[in-house]
This record gives C-alpha cells, sequence and structure tokens, in this order.
C-alpha cells in the first residue's frame, strides 16, 4: 500500500446563496465521502416532506451526524480523491468563521472561491476575496457556479471571469485557475463535463489536487516563540513550536524582545528514542540553554543573526469584526504567536472599502471593514512584516476577551529599535568574568537576589525595604535598597513621571538592581513601577533571581495615609499623572509574594519578607565552608 498522503485543508468561501454549501453537498457525494444509503436517506425524506431535493441538505445530514458526537465551534467535514484526504474548513456561523480565519484557528492551504454565474461577483465575494489576501493563501480556485442556470454559456463565463479578474489583480490575489462548474448538476466537480467542451482546463476535483499541503517555512530564519517554560529543579526546557527555520543542537539564540542569548544544550521531544539533534518548523519541542536567562512566554528565540524586528510601533492591515467600532486612542489587547501586548490606535491610516477598494478617512472602522492601522505598545514588540513571515507578522486582536479583529503587521517607515541596537552594539565584546556568582554567594554565605517590591505610592515599600534591609543585615548578609525617591534625585534625576520616564525609570534601576545582585548583593528595590511589561524587562534583566513582591493596600488606605501629603495634591490638580489618580496602576499576575498592609502590621509585613528572600538566597551548609566553619 503506498503511504497516506498529506491532507489539504480547504476553505470555501464566497457570498452568500451563490452556492457553499450545494458544492459541498456535491463534493462530499461525487467523491464517495458520504455514508452508504445517506443520499437515498435525504432524498426519501425530501419526498416525504413534499420539498425539492438540495444538495446542501446532505451537508446539514452529515453536519447533524457529527454534532452528535462532537461540539467544536470549527465543524471539519472531510472527502478524499484518489491523490489524497481533504478537509474542508466551515463554520456554523458567518462570524464564527471569519475569526477563525483570522486568528489562523482554522488553517487552510487553500480556498475555493464561489461566484455566481447570473449575480456576479457581490459585496461578500469581494469581501472574503480580500480576506484571502490578508492571510496570504496562495492556492486559490475560482469556481464560477450555475452555470446550468447560465445556459452554459460560454460569453456568461468569460464576463464573470473578467469582472472577478479584475477584483482579485487590484488585491494581489492570483488565482490558479477559473473554472466554469454547476455545483447542483456536478458539472465540472469531480469530472469533467461534457456540457461545456469549451472549457478546456480541469475539474474542480483535479484543481484541488494540483495543489499542495503547505509546506512549514523550513527555509526561513529560525522563530521559536516560547509557549512556556518547565521546571524540573534546576532545569529549565522551555517549550514551543517552531513556526519556521531549523534549530540545532550547539545554536546560540537570541531572545526577543530581552534580547538575551545563550546556547542550545539539547532538544527534547516526549518519548524521542535517540539523541535530537536539530528540529524544524511545524514541530513542538522543548530546549536546554547552557545558562539561566530569563524566558518567558511571549519571547521569540532565533539565531543572533537573524532576529525579528523591535519595536513599540507598528502597523497592521486588519479586519474589524467586533460590534464596537475600533477607534484612534483605544486601547486592545493583542496576540502575537505566543506573546499578549496591551496596545494603544494611535491612527487609523485609512479605511478601505472593499467593495470598490476605494480608500477613505475617517476615524472609526465599523465591524466587517478593513483598515490600515498604526498601533503603539508600551511593551517592546518582536515581529517580522507579514511578507517576510506569515506566523510572527500576523496579529489577533481582543476585546473582553473576545477576538474583535484581526491582520498582518507591517512596518513600513517606521523605526526597528533592533537596528538601533545593533548599531550601538555592533563593536562590543561581552568580557567574561574569571569570579562567578557561585564564588561570590561562597564568600557571603548567600546568593545575590533582587526583590522588587511594587505597589500604589504609600502602600509602605519604602519603609518594609528599609526594614528588610535591616533584619537581613543583623544576620550578615549584604544588601541594599534601591529607593524611588533616592535614585531620582540622582542617577534618575533627569526623568519624570510620564509613562515613558518611567519605563526608563525602572529600565535603569531595573538594570542597576541585576549588576548589584550580581555582584552578590540582596537587593531590595522600592519602586511604585506601576506597568507589567517594565517590570518584566527588570526581571529579564536580573533573570532566575528576581522576585516581584506586591506591597499591596488598596488606593483609599493608601490615600488615607497620605504619608507625603501627595494624594491631596494630586487631587486638587497639583501633581499631573499621579499613580492611582490619574495615572494607572497594573498590578503584578503572579508575584512570588503578595503582603497585604492593609491587612498585616509593618513587623508581619518584614517577617513575610525575610522569610521569602532567606528561602531563596541562603546556600546550604554543606555547599558554604565559612557557615560549616562556624558552625563547627
Ligand atoms: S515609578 O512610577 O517611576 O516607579 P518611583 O517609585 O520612581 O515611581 O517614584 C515614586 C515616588 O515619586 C512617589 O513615592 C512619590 O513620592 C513621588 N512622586 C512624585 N510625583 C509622582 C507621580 N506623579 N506619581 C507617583 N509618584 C510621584
Amino acid at each position: 500500500m503506498t503511504q497516506q498522503a498529506e491532507k489539504v485543508g480547504v476553505v470555501i468561501v464566497g457570498h452568500v446563496d451563490h452556492g457553499k454549501s450545494t458544492l459541498i453537498g456535491r463534493l462530499l457525494h461525487d467523491t464517495d465521502s458520504l455514508m452508504d444509503g445517506k443520499l437515498k436517506e435525504v432524498q426519501e425524506s425530501c419526498k416525504r416532506r413534499n420539498v425539492p431535493f438540495e444538495w446542501s441538505f446532505l451537508l446539514d445530514a452529515f453536519q447533524a451526524e457529527r454534532d452528535q458526537a462532537v461540539t467544536i465551534d470549527t465543524t471539519q467535514i472531510w472527502f478524499k480523491s484518489k491523490k489524497r484526504p481533504y478537509v474542508i474548513i466551515d463554520a456554523p456561523g458567518h462570524r464564527e468563521f471569519l475569526k477563525n480565519m483570522i486568528s489562523g484557528a482554522a488553517f487552510a492551504d487553500a480556498a475555493i472561491l464561489v461566484v455566481d454565474a447570473a449575480e456576479g461577483v457581490r459585496e461578500q465575494t469581494k469581501r472574503h476575496a480580500y480576506l484571502l489576501h490578508l492571510l496570504g493563501l496562495k492556492q486559490v480556485v475560482v469556481a464560477i457556479n450555475k452555470m446550468d442556470a447560465a445556459g452554459y454559456n460560454e460569453k456568461r463565463f468569460n464576463d464573470v471571469k473578467a469582472e472577478i479578474t479584475a477584483y482579485l489583480s487590484g488585491i494581489d490575489v492570483v488565482p490558479r485557475a477559473i473554472l466554469p462548474i454547476a455545483a447542483r448538476e456536478g458539472d465540472n466537480i469531480a469530472k469533467k463535463s461534457d456540457k461545456m467542451p469549451w472549457h478546456k482546463g480541469l475539474s474542480l476535483l483535479e484543481q484541488l489536487d494540483a495543489f499542495s499541503p503547505a509546506q512549514p517555512p523550513v527555509e526561513k530564519p529560525l522563530r521559536f516563540p516560547v509557549q512556556d517554560v518547565y521546571r524540573f529543579d534546576e532545569r529549565r526546557i522551555i517549550v514551543g513550536r517552531i513556526t519556521s527555520g531549523v534549530v540545532r543542537k550547539g545554536d546560540v539564540l537570541t531572545f526577543s524582545p530581552s534580547n538575551r542569548t545563550a546556547t542550545v544544550v539539547s532538544i527534547e521531544k516526549w518519548n524521542a528514542p535517540h539523541e535530537i539533534l536539530s528540529a524544524q518548523a511545524g514541530e513542538s519541542v522543548g530546549i536546554t540553554l547552557d545558562q539561566p536567562i530569563y524566558a518567558a512566554r511571549g519571547d521569540v528565540a532565533s539565531h543572533a543573526d537573524k532576529t525579528p524586528m523591535l519595536t513599540h510601533d507598528f502597523r497592521g492591515n486588519i479586519f474589524w469584526l467586533g460590534k464596537e467600532p475600533l477607534r484612534a486612542g483605544k486601547r486592545y489587547k493583542i496576540k502575537l504567536a505566543t506573546a499578549e501586548a496591551t496596545v494603544t490606535v494611535q491612527s487609523i491610516d485609512r479605511v478601505i472599502d472593499t467593495g470598490d477598494l476605494t480608500r477613505t478617512e475617517k476615524d472609526f472602522v465599523s465591524a466587517n471593514e478593513m483598515a490600515m492601522v498604526t498601533f503603539h505598545s508600551r511593551e517592546t514588540i518582536a515581529l517580522d512584516p507579514f511578507a517576510d513571515n506569515h506566523e510572527t507578522g500576523r496579529a489577533v486582536i481582543i476585546e473582553n476577551q473576545d477576538v474583535v479583529g484581526g491582520g498582518i503587521l507591517n512596518m513600513d517607515g517606521l523605526a526597528d529599535l533592533r537596528l538601533q541596537r545593533q548599531a550601538a552594539q555592533e563593536n562590543l565584546h561581552a568580557v567574561d568574568h574569571l569570579l562567578t556568582a557561585g564564588d561570590r554567594a561562597l564568600r557571603n554565605g548567600h546568593r545575590g537576589m533582587v526583590a522588587w517590591l511594587t505597589g500604589l505610592s504609600g502602600a509602605g515599600k519604602s519603609t518594609l525595604a528599609m526594614r528588610v534591609e535591616g533584619a537581613l543585615h543583623a544576620k550578615g548578609m549584604q544588601t541594599y535598597v534601591l529607593d524611588g525617591d533616592n535614585v531620582r534625585r540622582g542617577l534618575n534625576a533627569d526623568l519624570g513621571f510620564s509613562a515613558k520616564d518611567r519605563s526608563e525609570n525602572i529600565r535603569r534601576v531595573g538594570e542597576v538592581a541585576a549588576l548589584m545582585a550580581d555582584a552578590g548583593l540582596i537587593v531590595i528595590t522600592a519602586f511604585i513601577s506601576p506597568f507589567v511589561a517594565d517590570r518584566r524587562s527588570a526581571r529579564a534583566a536580573a533573570g532566575e533571581g528576581f522576585h516581584e513582591i506586591h506591597v499591596k493596600a488598596d488606593l483609599s488606605t493608601c490615600e488615607k495615609r497620605d504619608p507625603k501629603g501627595l494624594y491631596k495634591k494630586a487631587r486638587s490638580g497639583k501633581i499631573a499623572e499621579f499613580t492611582g489618580i490619574t495615572s494607572p496602576y497594573e498590578p503584578p499576575e503572579t508575584p512570588e509574594l503578595v503582603v497585604d498592609t492593609g491587612g498585616h502590621d509593618v513587623d508581619e509585613c518584614v517577617g513575610m519578607i525575610v522569610d521569602h528572600i532567606l528561602k531563596h538566597a541562603r546556600i546550604s551548609a554543606a555547599r558554604n565552608p565559612q557557615s560549616a566553619r562556624a558552625e563547627s
């Protein structure tokens, strides 16, 4: 027996009532993909109910059967040619279907665009064709349907063909073929019809057989979006699906956007019988690295000389589905490979009418409209222009947990921070220290680490930081406190309280804290650090020894305490962008420790933090000759 051919996913699109369901019913029948007797059963049921038989009823019957077995939102319908199996990607609701398409949940290798020979190109024909363009689907066949109703007339076919060709060429979609079919009659579906001898091309099924399953882009630069990091004692296994390229044992990888690098020590796969030396696009693997760099879900690993672009600003060519229009200034969540980020709509550059492809200037985008939009994200985002890489070049837009849009990204005319960083770093060569963190830990009797206190002004960060330091010092530990009000008088005297300045404040402090921890100190920081993204960068700088501690007290408690009288001032409008009042505070999602200063007194809170630090910074007596000596 020959090996089973790989399946091809087909999406069937087109204007309502142009014959999509009839075509599916016919494909199922003409390829013998229905259960025995199904056709008869449906025909008889039609007779009993005195309704004319429709091929689409077969699809309904097929779906009813499926629905009893499973409930999934993407219904998959299978059929088979002599060459290979096919899966038709369809969905119950139109909106659901579009969502699946733009989120990549329903992956199609090829598309059939159905156009009614009598009606010609209609609104949804164009909208769907535009979506095919947005998705970058290259294997497209146009089926001009209902040729029976058009008298199998060659001229009518040519007219509609000219109409659709004109539209498609305007959006860069080049169909592989445009075929005349009559789905209801079975003309040119599974075999060539004798009613249209003027058609010299293939039947629809032959055309599908001429397509191929989309190949994972192995030859493109490596992109390995991190899905998760599994910890087994000291080992960290970074897992994900390689979306393009190849990774090999021994490769030096850069993790974007943090820009940390490390070497691949091993490639792991569930139940792999042999050591794995390489893995490629399409494979889900785990990798281990030679260094404990901080990597997390959302990072993209690549080879150091071919990293993705880095940016805060990017453009999307998007399709909007949201009931509420997209508007400039609004904030949304976007998902890009495994990363999530909060973005603000910077500008709506143009809204594209899919009907005539004209571009209008509007300040909102309504459902079913396409638009070119510029986004800004506070976090640094790693992406590829869609033209270079499909998987890391498209994004889905989320509002209130719901997919409201999606599209393909580009960076035309926008700054790629990677280039700036590269230029700045081009002639730098890292110098290895001779002393290791382990040497310093042995000398000090504890590891270096960063205890990062975050919380509202007045939550108690500074008070706790100083008291914790005192307690640790009394135990003979090497410590230092970095405090917002202090650092802002010196190192960061040039920074104010805009979101941008706060980010830079935290970036510098994050780097300084990381250096101090590397030098062996227990660094306790007391900064509001209101933004998740900035704290994430600080974590990336310090790596494993970073512990986020949420010093928690609700706004009303902090405002009541108001130790510096700043809330009062802020309320009376004398301080702009005051955290909690006129500037947001984003609480940590998964901090290592939460201390509730509203519910516990200072001593209790100090105790909790000290215990946490001791637990993580202390090295065991066996590994610490000094303490072993002291104890003997
Ligand atoms: S952060 O947001 O950039 O992390 P940071 O912790 O360094 O802030 O500084 C916060 C301290 O600056 C507060 O404790 C307060 O004393 C003072 N401050 C002055 N203006 C503001 C403001 N607009 N928002 C918050 N804190 C402010």
